[in-house]
């Protein structure tokens, strides 16, 4: 953290963010920290609205980023019928029609897509606006909890469900007691020829 200051107040860098800092972190950082931190990235969608992480970051100062705006399209939520149903009172779709939920609530949002139409389908969502019912209907999605997917990768950088984390996990406890006793060895032989 005091390397990322130093490289902006030298510059080097326009702006620091951090990233799945929910609101104990989050106020742990900011009090800590000698800039401002600009942004926190955390996982924020329909099922997730990370209401009180929004009301800390607000407080704080710092921008509340989406990531996985769409779920990563897991539960079935390009077809929820809520957001589906919203959209086509504005000729828009379910993903067009979360965007601009999220960016009503003063979200930022980064949504993935390698497809050119989706890429300007997600970018055409400043034409309209969700009604207070739209964004009470939307809001009434939000099932609490902190996110659906943890963002942990395994060390081939695969993205895990539940399951795949636990033995993840496991394994990750295993290779660090490996590496400990790996490293237990090579100080003894280090410390042999001296
Ligand atoms: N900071 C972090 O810890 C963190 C963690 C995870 C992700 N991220 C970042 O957040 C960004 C988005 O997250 P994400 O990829 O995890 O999930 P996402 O944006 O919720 O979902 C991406 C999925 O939605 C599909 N999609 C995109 N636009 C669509 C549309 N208009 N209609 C139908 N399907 C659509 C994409 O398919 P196609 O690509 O086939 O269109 C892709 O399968 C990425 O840039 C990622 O790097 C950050």
């Amino acid at each position: 953290m005091r390397k990322t200051e130093e490289a902006y107040r030298a510059g080097k860098r326009r702006a620091i963010g951090v990233s799945t800092f929910y609101p104990g972190r989050l106020i742990d950082l900011c009090n800590f920290v000698e800039v401002a931190h600009a942004v926190n990235q955390v996982e924020t969608h329909a099922f997730r609205q990370q209401r009180s992480a929004h009301e800390t970051m607000v407080k704080y100062g710092v921008q509340h980023e989406s990531w996985g705006p769409f779920a990563e399209g897991r539960k079935d939520f390009f077809s929820n019928p809520a957001l589906c149903e919203t959209g086509a009172k504005y000729g828009k779709s379910s993903a067009q029609t979360t965007l601009r939920f999220l960016l009503q609530t003063s979200v930022v949002v980064m949504a993935k897509t390698v497809r050119r139409e989706r890429m300007e389908e997600n970018l055409n969502v400043f034409d309209f606006s969700l009604s207070d019912e739209d964004m009470r209907s939307i809001s009434a999605l939000d099932e609490g909890g902190e996110h659906i997917f943890l963002p942990l990768r395994c060390r081939r950088g695969r993205v895990l469900d539940r399951a795949g984390i636990i033995k993840a996990e496991e394994e990750a406890y295993r290779y660090d007691d490996c590496r400990g006793k790996q490293a237990v060895r090579r100080q003894r032989r280090h410390s042999a020829l001296l």
